[in-house]
């Protein structure tokens, strides 16, 4: 389906040394009314969804839950093979199975970020919602021993790679017509209160804060709503040492309760369903018990 409006005049063609997107099921035909009928009414059925870090936890339940609340999701990360674990953990494709394409990308890549929304923009024609989500936890360590290396990898990721898929998300959306999305940023409730050895990511998830505060703004002219979930433990990779015992601030090592990825993903598709003249600003998910309100 042709649409009108360019991505920004900054995509690039997929470089050769990136794995060619793969794509199933049969949603590629959106008509422009029913999208504006989709963004203007809410309803979720037949809007295209990137998700980042898509391929493990939070990135793939919410995924998961998108198409099954009837998105069309391009599933975004670096391995392919975990991607696609993630679009067979959806359900058998058919004509009227889950739409799903998968792109293997490094967000920390400018020009594999460029080629990423390229790629949506040929495919579908529009773009109604980033999930801002790779991420990574780097080294904890005490600050003192924390090498510019381990810095600069946190920051490359949730900083610049979220920046990068913003940027390239906000083009699409300013410039498709009907114009407009969504971006929700994975922020963290460590964008609010560090946890110890933290300082890197710490650091970038107040960042994200500043992001989604910027793209609220900037994106209002152009019927782009920004909003950002704040995450505390949900059972992940990431948050493995918080199921075996992970330091706390009175210097003592302590298992602290989780709770299930599932649980954020039905916050993030409650945002997403949202209309554009509605946002959830930022919202807080977290394990009811851990020790974070209460000092503690
Ligand atoms: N779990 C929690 O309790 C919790 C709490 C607060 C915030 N969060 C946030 O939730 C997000 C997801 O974390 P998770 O808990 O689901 O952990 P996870 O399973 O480790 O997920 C991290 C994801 O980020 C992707 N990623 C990392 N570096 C990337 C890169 N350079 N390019 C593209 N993708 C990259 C990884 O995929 P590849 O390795 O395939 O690239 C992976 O799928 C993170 O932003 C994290 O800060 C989680």
């Amino acid at each position: 389906m042709a649409r009108a409006g360019q991505v920004g005049g900054t995509a690039t063609a997929p470089r050769p040394t990136l794995p060619a997107p793969t794509s199933r099921g049969g949603q590629s035909t959106q008509t422009a009314p029913a999208a504006q009928e989709a963004r203007q009414g809410g309803a979720a059925h037949r809007q295209v969804a990137v998700v980042t870090g898509a391929g493990s936890g939070i990135g793939r339940a919410v995924a998961l839950a998108l198409i099954a609340a009837g998105w069309t999701v391009v599933l975004a990360g670096r391995r392919a093979e975990a991607l696609a674990e993630t679009s067979r953990l959806a359900g058998p494709a058919g004509p009227d199975g889950p739409a799903i394409m998968t792109m293997p990308t490094d967000v920390t890549r400018p020009e594999q970020v460029d080629a990423l929304f390229a790629a949506v923009h040929e495919r579908f024609g529009q773009l109604d919602l980033l999930f801002n989500n790779a991420g990574t936890f780097g080294r904890a360590v005490p600050l003192e021993e924390l090498e510019y290396d381990d810095w600069r990898a946190v920051v490359d990721v949730n900083l610049t790679g979220s920046f990068l898929c913003a940027q390239a998300a906000f083009r699409t959306m300013k410039a498709q017509e009907p114009q407009g999305g969504r971006i929700i940023n994975n922020g963290s409730v460590s964008a609010h209160t560090p946890r110890p050895h933290s300082l890197a990511y710490t650091a970038t998830k107040h960042a994200m804060t500043g992001l989604t505060k910027s793209l609220s703004l900037d994106g209002r002219p152009y019927h782009i709503a920004c909003g950002q979930i704040d995450i505390g433990n949900a059972a992940t990779e990431m948050t493995g040492r918080m199921q075996t015992g992970i330091l706390q601030a009175n210097g003592q090592m302590a298992v602290e309760p989780v709770m299930d990825a599932t649980d954020v993903a039905r916050t993030v598709v409650h945002m997403a369903a949202l209309p554009l003249s509605a946002n959830v600003q930022f919202a807080t998910v977290m394990a009811t018990n851990m020790p974070y309100i209460g000092r503690g």
